[in-house]
């Protein structure tokens, strides 16, 4: 029996909104604190070098696109952050990233509550075969204690929360998996959040959506910046633009360049990243 780590009175469950103003511009990302600081942070599969001396700031509360063509390193560097890499035979880094005081690289950091810290939603939806009751009461049920009565809230402002309660409510006890691809993917994210992340890794998470569910997960993200650390890494080009406050645009497993979206998208510092936004290779 695992111990809970985290009780319902040290857990805020239905947070007040942040007081950020609306016309806060993206370009305020460099404002922000850093959530996530990586320094110099390279990696390997077995001798093949993946990721060549990273260092990024993070910052928090902000949306932060991860770009560049296909096999440039985006996902390994963002399964570093929360350990995903592991379990990869041959996977080993060297570097820092650090989450506030928490080293999130070191052998001693404890996963599990660094991945309550650090939650991520896939590409493809996985909602675990069961209720959509049960699929976000799973996290608090290890690792936090609650009532019965409590759980239930906290399921409800999780699902709220996602922009998916209106459409499950009245079917909570019914599979996970008869939901659309776009509810499934709303539902993951009530998930991830149900146990009260800090930053959220959303590794192209629309990709496997239809454009309707897209534009739905596109509004979320953007509105869940008000109170989570976002990284979010994408194929697509205007979705960067629509929903990130910075980006980072990554080849071969480097990074070329990162600044608040707006000026990689229209000012970029370097040619490399103009010819990729502007949609000359990739
Ligand atoms: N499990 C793995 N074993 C070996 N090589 C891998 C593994 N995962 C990714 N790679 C390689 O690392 C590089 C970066 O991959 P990845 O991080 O998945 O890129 P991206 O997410 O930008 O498409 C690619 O060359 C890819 O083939
Ligand atoms: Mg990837």
């Amino acid at each position: 029996m695992l111990e809970p780590t985290v009780t319902m009175q040290e857990k805020t469950i239905t947070p007040a909104p942040l007081p950020r103003s609306p016309q806060e511009t993206p370009q305020s990302a460099a404002a922000s604190a850093a959530a996530i600081r990586v320094s110099e942070l390279s990696s390997w599969y077995g001798d093949f070098q993946a990721l060549h001396s990273i260092s990024l700031n993070v910052p928090e509360r902000r949306v932060t696109a991860f770009i560049g063509p296909s096999g440039c390193g985006k996902s390994t560097l963002l399964r570093w952050f929360n350990r995903m890499n592991d379990t990869i035979a041959g996977a080993r880094c060297t570097g820092t990233a650090m989450l506030g005081e928490l080293d999130l690289l070191a052998r001693s950091t404890d996963v599990v509550d660094l991945r309550r810290r650090i939650g991520i939603v896939f590409q493809k939806p996985n909602p675990f075969p069961k209720s959509i009751f049960e699929n976000v009461a799973f996290g608090p049920r290890l690792h936090m204690r609650c009532s019965k009565s409590e759980l239930q809230d906290l399921v409800e402002w999780a699902l709220r929360k996602a922009a998916v309660w209106d459409e499950v409510k009245d079917r909570l006890h019914a599979p996970a998996l008869g939901l659309s691809g776009g509810q499934q993917q709303r539902l993951c994210i009530a998930r991830a959040i149900a146990v009260g992340p800090e930053v959220l890794l959303m590794d192209e998470p629309c990709s496997a959506l239809d454009p309707a569910s897209t534009l739905a997960v596109e509004d979320l993200i953007f509105e869940l910046r008000q109170q989570y650390t976002i990284i979010i890494v994408t194929h697509n080009m205007q979705q960067a633009a629509r929903c990130s406050d910075q980006t980072a645009f990554f080849y071969e497993g480097r990074l070329v360049e990162v600044g608040p979206t707006e000026q990689v998208f229209t000012k970029p510092a370097r040619k490399q990243t103009e010819d990729y936004v502007t949609g000359k290779f990739g």
